[in-house]
């Protein structure tokens, strides 16, 4: 029995979901050089109380078994002008692990994981949970800290490129 709804149009479904515009973030996953991390836009908050955010990441990442391993990860919600990051963290150019940190600044913070500079907000966490499902797990992050820039606007990703918030 299939996975999925038999009468489903997987196209009509990815057309559908790619004009939903969301924010581009990067997370940042493990320690030296067992560093790694992503490119997503499934990020979310998932409650206040107590502060909790919400990831899905593909189990073919590479970052699947190095997040099990840190039990922590970093949710760094990119800038306009940090396409460059986000491609590079997509896997881009084939730039894979501990290299892909290379060329931008970036701060360690408490869990070791790395945060880059200038970015929207970075949000430090311990893995809470991650629950599997199909190719994807859902990783809930207990927020550990948090840090936000003033006047930097967002990075979106819609239509399948990226994209600014008109008038910012
Ligand atoms: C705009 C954009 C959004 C993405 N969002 C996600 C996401 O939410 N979850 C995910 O697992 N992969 C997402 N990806 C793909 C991952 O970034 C990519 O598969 C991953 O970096 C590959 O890692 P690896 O080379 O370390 O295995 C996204 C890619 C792009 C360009």
């Amino acid at each position: 029995m299939p996975s999925y709804h038999p009468s489903v149009d997987v196209p009509a479904f990815k057309h559908a979901m790619g004009r939903l515009a969301g924010a581009v973030s990067v997370i940042t996953v493990g320690t030296g050089q067992a560093r790694t991390g992503f490119t997503a836009t499934s990020v979310s908050s998932f409650s206040i109380d107590p502060p909790t955010i919400l990831v899905s990441l593909n189990k073919a990442s590479s970052s699947w078994a190095a997040v099990l391993d840190a039990g922590s990860f970093a949710v760094n919600i990119l800038a306009n002008g940090q396409s460059d990051v986000a491609d590079r963290f997509a896997g881009r150019g084939g730039i894979k692990g501990n290299d892909r940190y290379v060329g931008w600044d970036w701060d360690r913070l408490g869990s070791g994981t790395l945060g880059l500079a200038g970015a929207v907000s970075v949000i430090d966490c311990d893995l809470d949970e991650a629950i599997e499902r199909h190719s994807h797990a859902i990783l809930l992050g207990r927020v550990r800290s948090v840090e936000t820039s003033t006047d930097v606007s967002p990075l979106l990703y819609w239509h399948g490129s990226y994209q600014n918030l008109a008038g910012v």
